[in-house]
């Protein structure tokens, strides 16, 4: 079975009352379609030294869906999407086998480019990362390293383009050039989304996006990602289960190191088919 395959919509009377339907706003429309797999992982295994963090994974992560995974601390969320764009090649011990794959590459190869990797593979952190530089200088940083020779006034426009994308244009417009370290956590967080997007990745990656946020700012962040999954495909790694329920539309619980369970937000929140799941998502432990 195709594992983004459509699932019949659930009934109302299995529902459980934390995540009724208004909560879960993929059902609108997207999943009657079924998109083809971007990254695709088998018998995916990594290791940091002798401990084995992740176990013979095998997943298909949809293109222009967002991905949730959710899952207890520590289950091995971030390590993957840390191989997805290859930052685990500088983690002395760091290791890997089975195959990640996009479309045309396979993302463990030797041969791989890990600079354009990255120009596809966009990430987000936690904590925002801005350079400790302007505004304008934040955004055009990557253009600038990808696209050498552009002039001056299409690096305004793709600026301009990227901040408005990501919803911080408005705010911004009038203090391009001053430090990004001004700005609010939340502004920060979405500048970091302006940047990754500013190089036109296909994929975002997103490791606890909002956790360091306040309400007002994550609902704005969760709102913008429902808004850019119709231009990326977007995994976010989330601790947030009303977060995840909200803003994605397949989800994948992990759980010491295994994907316990994968499919459509709708059915993991509402009907799991496994036990761990259905007690994790219930709040039973995490
Ligand atoms: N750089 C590292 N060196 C050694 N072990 C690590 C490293 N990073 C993570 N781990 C271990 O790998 C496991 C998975 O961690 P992580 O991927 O960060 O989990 P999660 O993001 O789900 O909380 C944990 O047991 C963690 O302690
Ligand atoms: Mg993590």
């Amino acid at each position: 079975m195709s594992p983004v395959s459509s699932v019949p919509k659930a009934d109302k009377s299995s529902m459980s009352s934390q995540f009724t339907p208004d909560v879960i706003r993929h059902q609108e429309s997207k999943d009657t379609e079924s998109p083809q797999s971007i990254i695709s992982l088998s018998n995916f295994c990594a290791w940091y030294g002798t401990f084995q963090a992740l176990h013979d994974l095998n997943l298909e992560i949809p293109g222009k869906r967002v991905t949730a995974f959710i899952g207890p601390s520590g289950c091995g969320k971030s390590t993957l999407l840390k191989w997805i764009n290859r930052m685990n090649d500088v983690v002395p011990g760091a290791r890997a086998a089975g195959s990640l794959r996009l479309p045309d590459i396979e993302i463990l190869a030797k041969s791989t480019d890990v600079v354009s990797l990255r120009r596809r593979i966009g990430i987000v952190f936690q904590k925002p990362n801005p350079f400790p530089k302007s505004i304008y200088d934040n955004i055009a940083f990557g253009p600038r390293l990808h696209f050498a020779g552009m002039t001056k006034s299409d690096l305004n426009d793709l600026v301009e383009w990227a901040l408005k994308k990501a919803a911080l244009w408005g705010e911004v417009k009038d203090r391009l050039h001053q430090s990004a370290l001004g700005l609010s956590g939340g502004q920060q967080q979405r500048l970091c989304i302006a940047r990754a997007i500013a190089v036109g990745p296909e994929i975002l990656l997103m490791d606890e996006p909002c956790s360091a946020l306040d309400p007002a700012s994550t609902a704005r962040i969760e709102d913008l990602i429902y808004e850019l999954r119709e231009q990326y495909t977007i995994v976010i790694v989330t601790h947030n289960m009303h977060q995840a329920a909200r803003c994605s539309d397949r989800t994948a619980f992990f759980f010491e190191g295994k994907i316990i369970e994968e499919g459509s937000t709708e059915q993991v929140f509402t009907r799991p088919a496994k036990q761990q799941t259905e007690d994790y998502v219930s709040g039973k432990f995490g």
